[in-house]
């Protein structure tokens, strides 16, 4: 057997597996996703994601602070209103649950970069993620409001602003705006490849924002089509995104892939809630080790291209990677 080639000699000892390991993970590649809402005395723990919470706005500093100190670089805050309407006033409030979380983790852990998430579905009574008339969602109505949205969310403090709606032309939009709002110091990271999936029900159930009719595909992507994710991407980078993303991560490799290959801007992935939900359920049954399971799922998420991860795992890998 000279002439095969013997790749088994590569994998002999544990020592020489990490010398030739290609992909690493470290606790730099992880943004933890934060939930706060309006109307908490406490933390609610959350069943469809077990270890998060709704955080009242005033104790998300604890959170933040824990994942300062494992060395996670950023988090990515979706705010609950107390009160919704049609149009998601609340989202633009200077007082809203977004804009008060901001503030509060920009004063406990300051050297975090603080993403908020710029979307109408967690504040409109029918949680659509834009303006509704006649049963339509309408794109340039939208795209005011989101505007108005990142504009509060950059005033409030946020590092970058994450349009995660899939209207046409919002991330020039937001972008123009920040700049004559005088906020061009604020970045742009576009939710660009974002597919209409099944893997948000978990999301959904947190965030209150389950559409009440229809559902969301007239905006997010068809899953079949991976050319208008690149497209998106592109259109996206054209329009000012500081940051592009893939969402959801698992279904999605090949998009990383084709992504980081043709693109030269920092590229992210989102390991969504159904994703994190799949391991937990399996490994609660005792189906799936999940330390091994995450751990393999994030690394496959670098290794496709991502250069972060928004992950529901972010505390518990940066613990297991620490190690
Ligand atoms: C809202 C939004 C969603 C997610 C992030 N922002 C849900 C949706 O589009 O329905 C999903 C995140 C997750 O599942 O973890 N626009
Ligand atoms: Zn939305």
């Amino acid at each position: 057997m000279t002439e095969t080639r013997r790749l088994r000699r590569l994998r002999s000892s544990p020592a020489l597996r990490r010398l030739v390991s290609e992909t690493r993970l470290s606790p730099d590649r992880f943004v933890l996703p934060l939930f706060v809402a309006d109307g908490l005395a406490e933390e609610e723990p959350l069943a469809s994601l077990p270890g998060h919470y709704r955080w009242p706005a005033e104790r998300v500093g604890v959170v933040a602070k824990e994942a300062e100190a494992l060395g996670i670089p950023g988090v990515l805050i979706f705010g609950i209103p107390a009160v919704k309407d049609e149009r998601g006033s609340a989202a633009h409030a200077a007082d809203g649950p977004t804009q008060r979380a901001i503030r509060e983790i920009k004063s406990a852990a300051p050297g975090l970069v603080v993403f908020a998430d710029t979307c109408l579905c967690e504040y409109t009574s029918h949680g659509h993620c834009g303006i509704v008339e006649d049963g339509e969602v309408l794109n340039d109505a939208t795209v005011e409001v989101l505007a108005a949205t990142a504009v509060s969310q950059a005033e409030a403090g946020a590092d970058f602003v994450a349009p995660s709606d899939m209207m046409d032309g919002r991330v020039g939009a937001i972008r123009r705006a920040l700049d004559s709002a005088g906020l061009s110091g604020t970045g742009v990271m576009a939710y660009s490849a974002k597919f209409a999936s099944a893997m948000y029900g978990p999301f959904r159930e947190v965030a209150e924002c389950a559409p009440s009719f229809g559902d969301r595909r007239s905006y997010q992507i068809d899953p079949p089509d991976g050319r208008q994710g690149l497209a998106s991407i592109e259109r996206d980078l054209a329009e000012g995104a500081d940051i592009v993303m893939v969402k959801p991560a698992l279904a999605y490799l090949d998009l990383l892939h084709a992504a980081r290959q043709r693109f030269d801007a920092p590229l992210a992935a989102y390991n969504v809630s159904g994703e994190y939900a799949m391991v937990k359920a399996a490994a609660e049954r005792g189906w799936m080790d999940e330390q091994r399971a995450a751990l393999e799922i994030l690394t496959a998420i670098v290794r496709a291209g991502a250069d972060f991860v928004m992950t529901y795992h972010a505390l518990e890998a940066a613990a297991w990677v620490a190690l």
